[in-house]
């Protein structure tokens, strides 16, 4: 069938599989021109199939030849209805690692449930004995909690006051003014309950126990901090208390793996255009500007150039990790330059409906967010009669 994007709110409900497999190709083509890492071999990617998780598992493979299983929560096909586009990637990454000759498995399913980690894990038992490295890229509004069954709901509130500033509409263009009520401490105990460290500690203490993780193995999980202009609404909010309490985890788990020489990082990654960071007020707007100024020098970045720098230059240099004084890894650096900050906050003040299409990068905000689905991908005919209905190779 053809198929256009069509939008509801922040999502689109309809993404292309032959634009996701050319992002996904895209992607590979960077990692290799960037030449082979002495990284990891056996890779397990929590939250595989978009944003920096998907990027990690492309790097892990076409970076160091890695085996793979893929772990995420996908909408598969059916007929006259497109998949998710995490469903795409994941089926384009098995087909290209395959005929790479590289190991592939993916494993559809809630990740924080019993069921998707015993069946993991007995993936990795029967086919690779042991993991090496395990990359935690979760990001969900919601999450049944596997012993309570309570389920938690996040939420992305300031906390202590209500928060006014800017944000836009990046369908419209619209630059307004938003409020937003502040958090319970029932709000901010779900958010941390979803977005927090307990299923990334989970996860490895299964695997540990198992015996599944290698000696010396390595695991990460992503954050984020971003700049003050946002830090009510993230860092300082709902959504920040989540990430102290995942870069706290990160310690916790540090300590459990010490038997084994094994390494816990959080790494801090740069602000970009996913699923995930599309839903949250403000930082659409911040997004947009940053673009516009990272561009301009030179440094702007997508999860595949965030990741290859990642692993290339920190994780496997050969020398020990560069961490901040709080032990985090920072790929954000670029990001948090004193100079692009001072610009970002320039306009910032100067961001109205009229200006923005001028001062920020609108245009390039959308353009990422309809490839997010697989759309206005360069050497894709979209004109062409598209196959909805395609399979992942390696789904276990
Ligand atoms: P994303 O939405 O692109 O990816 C989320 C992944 O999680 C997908 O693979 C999805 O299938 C999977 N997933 C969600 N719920 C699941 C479940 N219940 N079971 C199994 N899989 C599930 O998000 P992203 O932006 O790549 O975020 C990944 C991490 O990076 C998050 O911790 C996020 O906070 C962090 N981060 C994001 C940004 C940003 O600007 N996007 C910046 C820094 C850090
Ligand atoms: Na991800």
């Amino acid at each position: 069938m053809i198929i256009e994007p069509r939008m509801r709110g922040f999502i689109c409900l309809t993404s292309h599989p032959d634009g996701c497999a050319q992002n996904v190709k895209n992607q590979i083509e960077y990692v290799k021109s960037k030449g082979n890492i002495n990284g990891p071999k056996k890779v397990l990617v929590i939250g595989a199939s978009t944003g920096f998780g998907l990027a990690s598992r492309i790097t892990a493979a076409f970076g160091s030849d890695a085996s793979t299983i893929g772990v995420f929560f996908e909408k598969a096909p059916s007929t006259g209805k497109t998949a998710s586009p995490g469903w795409y990637n994941s089926a384009a990454f098995e087909k290209e690692a395959h005929a790479a000759g590289l190991y592939a498995k993916s494993i559809n399913g809630d990740a924080f449930s019993k069921e998707i980690k015993e069946k993991t894990l007995a993936t990795i038992k029967a086919d690779l004995s042991q993991v090496d490295l395990v990359i935690y890229s979760l990001a969900s509004p919601v999450r049944k909690h596997p012993d309570t069954e309570v389920l938690h709901r996040s939420t992305l509130k300031p906390i202590g006051g209500a928060y006014t500033n800017k944000t836009v509409d990046f369908h419209t263009g619209n630059v307004s003014e938003i409020s937003i009520e502040p958090a319970t401490e029932e709000d901010i105990a779900n958010t941390v309950a979803v977005m927090g460290g307990e299923d990334w500690a989970m996860w490895i203490d299964a695997l540990k126990a198992e015996n599944l993780l290698a000696e010396g193995a390595t695991t990460v999980a992503y954050s984020y901090i971003g700049p003050s202009l946002t830090e009510a609404v993230y860092r300082k909010g709902t959504i920040g208390r989540a990430k102290d309490d995942l870069e706290a985890t990160a310690f916790t788990i540090a300590n459990k793996l010490k038997d084994i020489n094994g390494k816990a990082y959080v790494s801090v990654n740069k602000a970009l255009v996913t699923q995930a960071s599309s839903a949250i007020p403000v930082i659409p707007l911040y997004i947009s500007l940053l673009y516009k100024i990272m561009k301009e020098e030179g440094i702007h970045e997508g999860t595949i150039e965030q990741i290859q720098r990642l692993y290339a230059e920190r994780l496997y240099t050969g020398s020990p990790v560069p961490v901040d004084e709080q032990g985090r890894i920072r790929i954000d650096d670029w990001e948090m330059r004193e100079d692009v900050q001072a610009k970002v906050a320039e306009l910032w003040t100067e961001a109205t409906t009229e200006t923005l299409p001028s001062i920020g990068d609108l245009a390039g905000y959308r353009s990422d967010f309809l490839s997010l689905f697989g759309f206005e991908i360069d050497n894709v005919d979209y004109q062409k009669e598209a196959n909805e209905l395609v399979e992942i190779e390696g789904l276990v």
